[in-house]
């Protein structure tokens, strides 16, 4: 059977979900995709991370350039965070003839064109279901099992950080901080969780699917965005009584004349809404397609695992066309 060599940049919670699904499905994925996976290289200063996941230290590395020079590696998994830095390394994993898998959305966001151009230069494959919505596979089936629809909009709540924490604060009366230090504690927030609660994150998730669905590269730092610092417990119970619930949604729709209107905000949701129901972290993704009409994507959009699988399901895509 087919081995396939990859390597992984960063064995953080994406980093070592990844590896973990890989190691305790390895039998089954074997069957299913007829390779298997091995992880012959990690980019990774701490090594009580590969002892912990049970690797040998010895893969670890500190150059990223052992990697792109090891010509048995053929797909590398950038799981690094940041923007300028593994964008860097994605575009040298390309261009050295590797393909690359990452769950970077701040990254992919930030350089949109100049990676997938690069993959499509080098004849090697881009994928980044993992950078929205977790563990949903709602870039796949845009780009795949929908391509044929025109779609008119995007909307949905795609940060599982600050949906915890709404919901938290919502149902279970728990203050902000005490709620944030619970997320980071769970690996759904950012190393920086400013990321997270001023919607910056969700600009990058919207960015990518707007490119995606219309087409249309906006850079995250021209969508309108507003986060949940200010969302006070008051409005919560003011929401409730209402009858809605206050939800941090990103949005994009296509005007008849073809213009987009995006935004990233708080917003009230009544509680009959199926949007409206999807709590902690939780996400969901919505699209209007001009043929299929409206779809929801529902699943767990943060944490090692539900990540993890979306990273797999790219590795595991790649690796069926090597
Ligand atoms: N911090 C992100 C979230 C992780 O909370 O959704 C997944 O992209």
């Amino acid at each position: 059977m087919k081995n396939i060599k990859i390597a992984i940049l960063g064995l953080g919670t994406v980093g070592g979900g990844t590896y973990q699904i890989l190691k305790e499905n390895r039998e089954l994925i074997a069957a299913r995709c007829g390779c298997t996976f091995e992880v012959a290289k990690v980019l990774e200063r701490d090594h009580a991370r590969l002892e912990a996941l049970g690797l040998d230290p010895a893969i670890a590395v500190t150059d990223p350039q052992l990697i792109f020079d090891d010509p048995e590696i053929r797909i590398v998994v950038e799981a690094l965070g940041g923007i300028d830095f593994p964008a860097g390394l994605m575009l040298a994993a390309m261009r050295a003839g590797k393909s690359v898998v990452t769950p970077n959305k701040a990254a992919v966001a930030a350089n949109f064109d100049r990676l997938r151009a690069c993959a499509a230069e080098n004849g090697v494959q881009f994928r980044f279901e993992a950078s929205v919505g977790g563990g949903i596979p709602a870039l796949t089936a845009i780009q795949e099992a929908l391509s044929a629809n025109a779609f008119t909009e995007v909307m949905g709540i795609v940060n599982g950080t600050t949906n915890y924490i709404l919901t938290k604060m919502a149902d279970e009366g728990l203050a902000y901080e005490e709620v944030l230090k619970d997320a980071q504690a769970k690996g759904f927030a950012e190393a920086d969780p400013t990321a997270d609660v001023e919607g910056i994150d969700v600009a990058n998730k919207l960015s990518i699917l707007m490119a995606l669905c219309f087409g249309t590269y906006v850079p995250p730092t021209e969508i309108p965005r507003e986060g949940i610092t200010k969302v006070t417990m008051a409005d919560l119970e003011a929401a409730k009584e209402q009858g809605c619930r206050i939800k941090l949604i990103a949005s994009a729709k296509k005007d008849t004349d073809g213009s987009l209107t995006y935004s990233v905000k708080p917003q009230l949701i009544p509680a009959s809404h199926p949007l409206a129901g999807v709590n902690n972290e939780f996400n969901a993704i919505y699209v209007t397609g001009n043929a299929v009409g409206e779809l929801m994507f529902y699943g767990k959009g943060a944490g090692a695992l539900p990540t993890g699988s979306a990273v797999c399901g790219d590795i595991i895509a790649i690796a069926k066309t090597l």
